[in-house]
């Protein structure tokens, strides 16, 4: 039997959930995250296991360059995502991609266990498929009502699980997965990788034994010695460079050829009819959520996360150059001993406003905008893609606000940093946003060029949070009082509402809004909202 994935194919589309710009570029693709976090059980006899599900089935797209704001009540689960797409939580279901840097740069392992397990993978999704399949000719068969509605979420369920598993053997296989013999493209694939991972650790084995020369030499500079003597005493360490050097250009003489071998066996399917279908999903981006800790801890330099209080974050012990160095030395930037490392963070302190001789000062010796601007220069020293900027103004005074959100755009710009920016101030998003997400308990309601979601909500939450921002404005007060004001706690994320979660606070809901959770769906091109009644729908 082989695979067919003409059901829900628009569904499936690669360039889908807010991806359709073809002209920008993809840096972080999000499907169905999802975090929950056990909870105790409250006594022996309890048996029924409790998530409090702070995010569930997420999925979005993250522009390189471009700054995502992200607003909603306290608990909705902001922080959550934003730490659970960096990883700093154990993602609990769903993909996280990342294309800062390439598969082949990294060669994860979860590569090796997918390609190891090809063909018992494609089982299981063909399984997966057929529950999809069953599932919905169960939801077509039910009559209109609540049962209906039961069926439809089956049915979804069973097609997320499929998709989720096809969207990783798809990633890395492409159309080869058309192939009869799967056992063959198994068998191709694990040899280019494995060339590929003794490549990738022969390039970081040269990058630490450089690191290590220099900081010799920096160590023997330090004790006066002459450039004749310093070039004498580490011989054997230029020697070991260079033959690392010549292995590496052997195993990448090596890989080249293995890649020709992966590339003969595309060129034996490209004919067939389904060959392009799945070849269009394969991609060079890293599955956040399966990397190792040290895969990961490899990735960090890059995904930065600027906190609220930056006051918990900084080691009181260490001063404000010891707190920069630190992550410079953990990601092989500089050698121990390079005296260059102290340029280097003056001039990474200058750009973030801080001056040359605070470098010895300690954290409580500053303010909470200086402290902020230490957290921002940590991050920004490890010349990072993309930063979580986790109510990062939100402690400080309006005027220090405004300086610090005027740094984070600065340096943006000078280095083509992304920003993933949360913050529950409406007024600060709208200022510094490209797009803006609106979160309501674990999901993303609402997502749109912020001009475009100011000026045209389409979901009632949106609508209602929009309503309570303050105004001094008379007719826009009396506007908003014949308008909609949000009455009634955030539901427990324990136990959501069912259907969409939004039911028991919104006034538009009708009885299909208390079953049948809304699709997240592309109403206008880039404005994505979940609401079965969607508001100022005119297209
Ligand atoms: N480590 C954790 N373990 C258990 N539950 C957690 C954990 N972190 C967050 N939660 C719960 O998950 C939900 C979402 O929390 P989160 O901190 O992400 O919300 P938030 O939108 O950032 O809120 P705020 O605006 O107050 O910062 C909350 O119900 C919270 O209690
Ligand atoms: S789906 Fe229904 S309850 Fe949910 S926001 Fe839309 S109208 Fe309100
Ligand atoms: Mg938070």
């Amino acid at each position: 039997m082989k695979l067919d994935v003409s059901i829900q194919e628009e569904g499936w589309d690669p360039m889908a959930n807010g991806a359709n710009d073809k002209d920008k570029k993809v840096l972080i693709r999000i499907e169905n995250l999802k975090q929950y976090f056990p909870l105790k059980k409250r006594n022996i006899f309890d048996r029924e296991k409790r998530f409090v599900r702070a995010n569930d089935d997420i999925s979005l797209v993250i522009y390189e360059g471009e700054t995502l704001g992200l607003v909603g009540e306290s608990g909705c689960g902001k922080s959550t995502l934003g730490r659970t797409l960096l990883q700093l939580y154990e993602q609990t279901d769903g993909r996280t991609i990342y294309y800062g840097r390439s598969l082949d740069e990294l060669a994860p392992k979860y590569v090796l266990e997918t390609y190891e397990n090809l063909s018992s993978l494609y089982k299981q999704l063909l399984e997966l498929r057929k529950q999809e399949e069953e599932t919905y000719k169960e939801y077509e068969a039910k009559p209109e009502g609540e049962e209906k509605y039961e069926a439809l979420e089956k049915y979804r369920q069973a097609e997320k699980a499929a998709r989720n598993l096809f969207l990783d053997l798809a990633q890395l296989v492409g159309g080869l997965l058309v192939a009869e013999d799967l056992d063959t493209v198994s068998k191709v694939l694990l040899d280019q990788y494995k060339t590929s991972v003794e490549v990738t650790r022969l390039r970081r084995s040269i990058e630490e034994e450089k690191l290590e020369y220099e900081s010799i030499k920096a160590k023997l500079k330090e004790r006066g010695k002459s450039d004749e003597e310093i070039e004498r005493a580490t011989v054997k360490e230029r020697e070991k460079i260079k033959e690392l050097e010549e292995k590496l250009a052997n195993e990448e003489k090596e890989l080249a050829a293995k890649d020709k071998e992966v590339e003969k066996l595309r060129e034996k399917y490209k004919d067939h009819p389904d060959y392009e279908k799945y070849e269009k999903y394969r991609d060079n981006g890293i599955n956040l959520a399966k990397l190792t800790t040290e895969e990961m801890r490899i990735l960090r330099k890059d995904l930065q996360l600027i906190f609220q209080d930056p006051y918990s974050s900084l080691n009181p012990r260490l001063t404000v150059g010891q707190i920069i160095s630190e992550g410079l030395y953990a990601h092989n930037m500089f050698a121990k001993n390079d005296p260059a490392v102290q340029d280097y963070i003056i001039d990474v302190m200058d750009k973030c406003g801080l001056a040359a001789y605070f470098i010895h000062r300690y954290p409580h010796q500053f303010s909470g905008g200086q402290r902020q601007r230490i957290g921002i220069a940590r991050s920004v020293a490890l010349q990072p893609k993309f930063i979580v900027c986790d109510e990062a103004v939100s402690a400080l005074d309006v005027s220090i606000q405004s300086q610090i959100i005027n740094l984070l755009l600065d340096l943006k710009e000078e280095h083509n940093l992304t920003y993933l920016f949360i913050s529950h101030d409406l007024s600060v998003i709208k200022y510094i946003s490209d797009r803006v997400g609106v979160m309501y308990l674990g999901n993303i309601v609402e997502l749109a060029e912020t001009e475009e979601l100011f000026s045209h909500p389409m979901h009632p939450y949106t609508e209602a949070l929009l309503a309570a921002i303050p105004t001094v404005d008379p007719v826009d007060r009396q506007k908003r009082k014949d308008h909609y004001v949000l009455e009634g706690d955030i539901p427990s994320p324990i136990n959501p509402p069912p259907g969409c979660k939004f039911h028991t606070r919104c006034k538009y809901a009708t009885d299909i809004c208390k079953m049948v959770v809304p699709q997240f769906e592309e109403v206008k091109p880039g404005h994505f909202v979940a609401c079965h009644h969607k508001l100022n729908n005119d297209k």
